[in-house]
Parts: structure tokens; sequence; C-alpha cells
């Protein structure tokens, strides 16, 4: 007998840290984790196996699941925004074609088993491309279908694997002669993140949370967008909780594959003055980077969750005081103590 796992891609970053301590709090739930580094510590008992490679070696994926009965894949790795502009082409490698051979495999075991495989995938704003700044401040909450037109890679990748999930779940061999058990694709688009106990790597919306991890830890921390850049951002714990939300929500209640989730939005300037009343010795200055700045600013100020709030009943537990009163501050004052 296979061993019935729920599988985690990217397990060792920022989503994986929060979501494999909620999903281990059901004894019921058998965690393979899958990486290209270690589990941090702390996570590290909660998981029955991790693997530590690469989402391009397909030979370790397709033994993988030769190995274990997936219920459900977590599909979290991703190289992000900056990362992406960086190294574009290795970007699309791991974004997409790394997607594409899980999706397949996922469409092979649910084929296999007669039954779909759910497989959650979490999307961005970087979807999102608003051509000028006018029209981000005449457009305020954008709406799933709107300016579809992303301006990084990374946004690029995600828009395509949201039609990729959802061609997977709909129209896979739709020329076949019987048609097969199709995936169970879900997705949700993201705000920036910010979470207490990890900090970021290779984003955009990273001012965000650097800036408050820089004013705990006592540094100087130079902004790299303008103060008055406006995204939607969110905390980890409810980032967690809308992909548990989508996760459990009946299928005949969705009436679309990809959801936009939201928080609060504000500037890079109410940001710092979140961060100086947590931290009154924080200092913090502006110093836009262009073009980094010419990214944010291609992200809408803020986006209309309208959809899942009444498809699935999702709401953030966190709007902007709980976030920074009792999430953030006290936690991340206890992170650095
Ligand atoms: N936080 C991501 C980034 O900055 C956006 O999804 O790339």
């Amino acid at each position: 007998m296979r061993k019935r796992v729920i599988f985690i891609t990217g397990a060792s970053g920022e989503i994986g840290y929060e979501l494999i301590r909620n999903l281990a709090a059901d004894s019921n739930n058998h965690l393979l984790t899958f990486d290209l580094h270690e589990l941090p510590e702390k996570v590290r008992p909660l998981v029955d196996h991790h693997i530590v490679s690469d989402l391009l070696n397909e030979n370790e994926l397709t033994r993988i699941v030769s190995e274990y009965e997936i219920d459900a894949i977590f599909h979290l790795a991703a190289l992000l925004s900056t990362r992406a502009e960086i190294t574009p082409e290795l970007a699309h490698r791991v974004n997409v074609e790394g997607t594409l051979t899980l999706l397949r495999l996922a469409a092979e075991q649910s084929q296999w088993r007669g039954e779909s495989i759910q497989f959650i995938f979490p999307s961005s704003i970087a979807v999102y491309g608003m051509p000028d700044l006018e029209s981000k401040r005449i457009y305020q909450r954008v709406r799933e279908f709107e300016w579809n037109q992303p301006r990084t890679m990374y946004g690029c990748n995600k828009l395509y694997c949201e039609m990729l999930g959802n061609y997977f779940s709909r129209h896979y061999r739709q020329l076949a002669a019987s048609q097969p058990t199709p995936i169970d694709f879900r997705g949700v688009r993201f705000p920036g993140l910010v979470s207490a106990a990890t900090l970021p790597s290779g984003g955009t919306s990273d001012y965000g949370p650097e800036m408050l991890h820089a004013a705990a830890r006592g540094e100087a921390y130079p902004c790299f967008v303008r103060e008055d850049t406006r995204i939607p951002f969110m905390v980890m714990p409810d980032a967690v909780h809308a992909l548990l939300g989508l996760a459990a929500a009946p299928q005949e209640a969705l009436s679309r594959r990809v959801y936009n989730v939201t928080s609060f939005s504000l500037s890079a300037e109410q940001f710092a003055d979140r961060v100086r009343r947590a931290f009154p010795d924080a200092e913090i200055t502006f110093a836009p980077d262009l073009k980094r700045q010419s990214i944010v600013d291609s992200w809408p100020a803020d986006i209309d969750d309208s959809a899942a709030r009444i498809d699935w009943q999702w709401q953030p537990a966190y709007d902007l005081g709980r976030a920074f009163e009792e999430y953030l501050a006290p936690r991340i004052r206890e992170r650095y103590r």
C-alpha cells in the first residue's frame, strides 16, 4: 500500500512554514514536503518526510508519485518577481515547466485513482499590469478578469499557470475517446504577504516586511519605493487560512477556479507609520529604486475579492489594526528578543 499524503512543494519558504504548522495540527494529515532547501528546524518534526530536490528534476517527481498516494498538492514553489527579472529563463523553467510537470502528474494520478486530486496554487497581484499611475488611481479595486497584462516574468508565469490549471481541470485530453478524471485546480491571487516568522526573498512587495523586520532588529531601512506607493497586503495566517478555506469549499459553490483574496491596502508611508507605532526608534527613509518602483506601480492599489467572499465565505481574520497590533508587532518583537 502506498502511503496517503498531502504534497507541498516550496515547503521551506514563507507560506510553507505557516501551512505546515496548520496542516500538521490535524493528526490525520500526513505531509510530504519538497524544496531546494532543508525545512526550517521548527517545522521539521511536523512532516512525515522531506525531500531536498529541484522541481526541474522530473524523474524525482515521477518517483514520488509512484511511491506515495497523493491526495492534494499545495504547489508553493516559485521564483518571486524581482528574482525572476534577474534570471527570466530560469524563472520560466521553474515557475511554468515545474508547474506543468506537476499538473501532468496530478492528472495521471486522478486518472489512475478515478478521483480528482486537488491542486492548490498561490497566484499573485503580479498577474495584473496597470499601464500607468493614472489608471492605477482611477481603477482602485480590480476584479479577476481586469488588467491581466503583467509586466514581469513572474506575473506572466502565474497568469499562464492559472490558465494551465483551468485547462487541466476542464479540457485536458478533450479529444480522447474516453474523458479522463480531471484534476481539481484551485488558485488564490495573493496581495503582498507579511509574516512575523519569516522574511521573503526575491519579491518586489518585500519592502513592507523588510522595513518591519529591520525596525525590530534596530536596523535602518531605506525603502526602495516612494512614500505614496500603494498595494494591498495580507498577513501570513490569513494567507494560509485562504488556501485552506478554498481547498475546503464544496466544488459546486465555486464559480471560478482562481479568486482574488485580500485584507488591507496602504501606502508605503502608511506602512512606515504603522512600523513606527510598533517600533518608535525605527529609522525608515525612502530611496526609490526606479526599476523596482515601476513594477510595484504596475500592481493595483487594491483588489476586489467579493467573488471569494460570496462563493466560499472568505474573510480575513486580520484587518490593518489587528494585523499590526495583535500579530506583527508582538510576534516580531518576540522573534528578535
Ligand atoms: N510578493 C510577490 C512578489 O513580490 C508578489 O506575489 O514577487
